[in-house]
């Protein structure tokens, strides 16, 4: 069988933008950066496209998707904003954040991103090119992390033609994403406001902004409660948490001015101790010591507050069983 061609990467200037456009407009499927991890896109009014989406991924459809604006007013045109989101989004986009809020009865968003429910995640990204990307096509784009579902998510374009190279033609580039964690993911749709997914934005700012964040019912994964337990992040070897001895056979995944000794192989999330630095470098490198070389990655503590929440949170999705995860947990 003749392999698929290889995806172009390319710099997002204002022809490859015009080209990714296109595209979506031809109801296809264009991997672009945000701030946060490479997404893959498509129209978010197109269904056919959306269906393309969960193909690629081989994501359950039950788990729906963000869909993007260029800006917030564009997003009030499809779900109903309270006063909690007005001040979100006046405060923290763009940015790292995605709002669950109930869709607009006219809401001309594909059913599809909104898998069964009658809300949907919103957000604008903090990012020229993705910004770009949307408003050059004049409609909202949705956009899961590009990975294949389960896998962790794409912070470089290297990571999206690695994990989704058969299935994407062209990959717009800006380097490394600067904050490297997925959004947070905030639900409004009730009287409390809920945290289903720890992200780029510390829930101390949300907090601010807002009040006091229920934390997510753990209720079983399914179309009413997606989202908290989404993804499990897993890299091929095992990981060890919280380690404060690291051992022959383990590769050592550090934090802080003070790494432990001995590891064969080591990487430190960020050697000044910084959680910012430390949730930047933590996809890639997981993926960097996802090696058969060892058995095991040891991971030093990392205090769980600001970014650490979600640095923790991904760290945690990664070391837990494998087969309970792959049935039961739907994954970004
Ligand atoms: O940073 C990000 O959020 C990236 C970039 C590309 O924007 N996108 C991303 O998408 O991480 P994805 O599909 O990998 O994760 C979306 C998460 C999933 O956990 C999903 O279950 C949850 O958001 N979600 C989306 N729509 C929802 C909804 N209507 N209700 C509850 N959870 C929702
Ligand atoms: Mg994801």
């Amino acid at each position: 069988m003749s392999q698929p061609p290889a995806p172009a990467i390319v710099a997002p200037n204002q022809t490859a933008i015009a080209e990714a456009a296109d595209l979506l407009a031809g109801g296809n499927l264009v991997a672009f950066p945000t701030e946060t991890v490479y997404g893959l896109g498509a129209d978010a009014l197109n269904d056919r496209a959306i269906a393309r989406i969960f193909k690629a991924k081989r994501r359950p459809r039950f788990n729906p998707l963000i869909v993007h604006f260029a800006r917030s007013t564009d997003a009030r045109e499809v779900v109903v904003f309270d006063e909690r989101a007005e001040r979100l989004a006046s405060s923290l986009w763009p940015g790292p954040l995605s709002l669950v809020l109930a869709r607009q009865p006219a809401c001309r968003v594909s059913l599809l991103a909104s898998a069964g429910l009658e809300t949907l995640a919103v957000r604008v990204p903090d990012n020229d090119c993705a910004q770009a990307l949307i408003e050059a096509l004049g409609r909202p784009v949705a956009a899961p992390s590009a990975n294949r579902s389960g896998q962790v998510s794409p912070t470089t374009a290297a990571h999206v033609a690695e994990g989704l190279g058969g299935t994407v033609t062209l990959i717009l580039d800006s380097g490394p994403c600067p904050v490297g964690l997925e959004s947070t993911v905030v639900d409004l749709t009730g009287g409390v406001a809920q945290l289903l997914r720890p992200g780029g934005v510390t829930v101390e700012r949300i907090e601010a902004v807002i009040g006091p964040l229920a934390p997510a019912d753990r209720g079983p994964p399914g179309p009413r409660a997606p989202g908290q337990l989404a993804s499990h992040y897993a890299p091929d070897v095992a990981l060890r948490l919280e380690a404060t001895t690291v051992g022959p056979d383990e590769a050592l995944l550090a934090f802080g001015p003070e790494p432990l000794q001995g590891a064969t192989k080591a990487l430190n999330l960020s050697p000044a101790g910084d959680l910012v630095e430390a949730a930047a470098n933590l996809f890639a490198m997981l993926r960097a010591l996802d090696r058969p070389d060892w058995q095991r990655i040891a991971v030093m503590p990392i205090p769980d507050h600001g970014l650490g929440l979600a640095v923790n949170d991904r760290l945690a999705r990664a070391a837990a069983p494998r087969d309970t995860l792959v049935e039961e947990l739907p994954s970004g």
